[in-house]
């Protein structure tokens, strides 16, 4: 369809589960570029509104409450909290930030369900479903843990098996057990309504086929995948207590399922903030609806929530929906629940004043096309090889020489050569090129092209040198640092929709007021005479040793939560405590330590143990440097009969404890003793 025929856009980004923070994979795969998206309809001046907000329904949020005993009310409203800060630290400027608790979702979701309902747009079925007959309750899948019938993994749960991936159905568990009561769970029937997709697919198929063949190949790819399936019917409600009660008799105990509930968030959270305006947003053909999600909610959002929306009768339907592939971070998938994930309040505390740098990152290494990759080392160099290098060493260089020059002043320009009209050429070219991009939401190019400004600015500065021209002809260096600075503003304009705490930092240094987009390509940003204000450095370098901390950390925190969920080796057969009594063990400090000669694994410790002193050999040269254990003092069991060990006599045993995954802890003292004390 033509851009003319619109008026207006309404952006919707997913809203994120209240269950947990936002991590940088949420950041780049949907509120990074809608935010550019947003800011840059805003700089064009065009009608647009940003919506968002909390899903708090859902089996997870539920989970979380009875782990943590509290009820699920409290979990939604500590992570809405932790969520809705995180994004306006990071500038992701929505217009309105709901939660799907609030009264007005509740009952818009409630009137959506019962219009369908009257419509006879639902079927209604029965089905079995596992019931916990001690809780008294209908059990969702995440409910039902059992061995997985694929790999015989214990702990699997009711929809898929975590061990190996496969997705399952609570029926195919073997030994099934509710996690809520232990007990084993019986099949009882429940009626459910189903949203009959079979029935929407022609017209489904061909509005997105046919209609729409310039979504994205990975969007395009899973909806055909979905209709060479065949679109089956859905269930919309579930045996539940959190949730949105469904509004027909005869449903006692049963909500919407969240999945029907979360995308009307997005009618929702609008009427929140125009109550009386709201359906020009929603039910006008001249508004632009655009979705943007993550690639796990494709079939949410061009498949269900269309045929919802449809069933209606009165809404209008997407226009795109552009949905990005997954980041992964350090080669490894993002995972909240083995905590391998950048957190943003984290991030923050790390690397304070520093979410353009973040969002420069995310937008450069997007996932647009395919899965990618987030490094610590690439946020490195894409920080100190471009932000700092490129766009900071440009904008420094030009304002320094300014100051040095003329005082602050933007001097007047005279003649031009043909190498400054060339670059002039290069960038006013530049801003048809970023909107081409940033229409076809493209946003890892577009934010390249931005920086192309950058790159164009620090050439001309090194090809024309100021530095040398001023000693002779000045009055050349008057226009070479007038370009220069018309550069430095129009990279300030380029980048606000990109990175907007430092376009509003340059834009202060500059005296430059609000943005004008459409004066983006201009030369006459700045005119002759106007003052600038001191320079401050726009980027600092990361060094190396911050990043490696970010790292480590990462793998402290996975093995941390590794350990913490692993599962011990069954207890060894029981003994007497006369048996126990006989062994003698002692506490003894290393005097010396050594590598045994010819063996990769021994250490030879002298022991300090408050007699004679004794040799021990122990197999632990693997885990430790013997220079840094002297001094230390250990536990050893001091009557084991002594054993020739590669020609070293040792005389007892060092205790120590070996990790499930081969590394090991020496038993050290957490206060000194003197050599020689009983340990029991
Ligand atoms: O995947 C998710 O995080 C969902 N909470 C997204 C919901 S998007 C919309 F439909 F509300
Ligand atoms: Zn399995």
């Amino acid at each position: 369809m033509s851009e003319k025929h619109f008026q207006r856009t309404l952006v919707t980004a997913a809203l994120p589960y209240a269950n947990g923070g936002v991590h940088i994979g949420h950041l780049a795969g949907v509120y990074v570029p809608a935010d550019i998206y947003v800011r840059y309809l805003r700089l064009k001046k065009r009608e647009v509104l940003f919506i968002c907000g909390s899903d708090e329904h859902g089996v997870p949020v539920t989970i979380r409450a009875r782990k943590e005993g509290c009820t699920p009310q409290q979990v939604v409203d500590r992570y809405n909290a932790v969520i809705s800060k995180s994004f306006a630290d990071f500038g992701i400027t929505f217009d309105n930030y709901g939660r799907t608790t609030s009264p007005i979702h509740r009952e818009t979701a409630s009137q959506f369900f019962r219009t369908l309902y009257d419509k006879g747009e639902f079927v209604e079925k029965e089905s079995e479903q596992y019931y916990d007959e001690e809780a008294h309750t209908f059990l969702a899948d995440r409910y039902i843990t059992g061995e997985c019938p694929h790999c015989h993994a214990e702990g699997a749960y009711g929809d898929q098996c975590e061990k190996c991936g496969t997705a399952l159905a609570p029926t195919e568990l073997i030994n099934p057990k509710s996690t809520i009561s232990g007990a084993k769970p019986v099949l009882r029937k429940t009626k459910h309504w189903y949203l009959p997709l079979d029935r929407h697919q022609e017209w489904l198929e061909k509005w997105i086929v046919s209609d729409h063949p310039e979504w994205r190949s990975n969007v395009m790819g899973q909806c055909k995948s979905w209709f060479d399936m065949g679109l089956q019917p859905r269930a919309v409600s579930r045996d539940l207590e959190w949730g949105i009660p469904v509004p027909v008799d005869g449903a006692e105990g049963k909500v919407l399922y969240v999945w029907f509930d979360a995308p009307i968030g997005y009618i929702s959270n609008t009427k929140e903030i125009l109550p009386n305006d709201w359906e020009k947003w929603w039910k006008s053909d001249d508004t632009r609806l655009i979705h943007f999600i993550g690639k796990d909610n494709i079939v949410f959002h061009c498949i269900v929530f269309p045929a919802m929306l449809k069933a209606e009768g009165s809404y209008i339907l997407p226009d795109n929906v552009p949905a990005n592939e997954f980041l992964n971070l350090e080669d490894d998938k993002i995972s909240t629940s083995r905590d391998w994930a950048v957190w943003l309040d984290e991030y923050l505390r790390d690397f304070p004043g520093k979410q353009d740098v973040l969002r420069y990152v995310l937008t450069a290494n997007a996932p647009e096309t395919k899965d990618n990759n987030f490094t610590w080392r690439d946020f490195q160099a894409r920080n100190n090889n471009e932000l700092v290098a490129v766009y900071g060493n440009f904008v420094n260089r030009a304002l320094q020489l300014t100051q040095k020059y003329y005082d602050g002043e933007v001097p007047a320009s005279g003649p031009l050569t043909d190498y400054d009209r060339d670059t002039i050429a290069e960038f006013t070219g530049v801003k048809a090129e970023v909107e081409r991009l940033l229409e076809a939401f493209r946003f890892r190019d577009a934010q390249k092209e931005a920086m192309a400004l950058a790159r164009i600015g620090n050439k001309y500065l090194a090809d024309s040198e100021p530095w040398k021209v001023i000693k002779t002809d000045p009055e050349r260096v008057k226009t070479i640092l007038y370009l220069s600075l018309q550069l430095v503003a129009n990279l300030a304009i380029a980048f606000e929709p990109f990175l907007p705490f430092s376009s509003k930092r340059l834009r202060e240094m500059l005296h430059l007021g609000e943005a004008d987009w459409d004066r983006l390509g201009a030369t006459d940003l700045l005119p002759a005479g106007h003052r600038l204000a001191q320079p401050e450095l726009l980027f600092a370098k990361i060094e190396d040793d911050v990043v490696e901390a970010q790292v480590q950390k990462l793998l402290d925190k996975k093995k941390a939560l590794e350990a913490a969920t692993h599962k011990a080796d069954p207890i060894a057969q029981t003994v007497s405590f006369d048996d126990f009594e006989k062994l003698d063990i002692r506490v003894g400090t290393v005097l010396a330590c050594e590598k045994v000669k010819k063996s990769k694994k021994l250490l030879k410790f002298e022991i300090a143990d408050g007699l004679e002193n004794r040799t021990i050999v122990s197999g632990i040269a693997l885990h430790y440097d013997p220079a840094t254990l002297v001094g230390k003092q250990v536990c050893f069991i001091a009557n084991l009969a002594p054993r020739t060990v590669c020609g070293v006599e040792s005389q007892g045993m060092i205790l120590s404890a070996l990790n499930y995954d081969e590394s090991l802890s020496l038993l050290t003292l957490d206060r000194p003793v003197a050599p020689g004390s009983h340990v029991g």
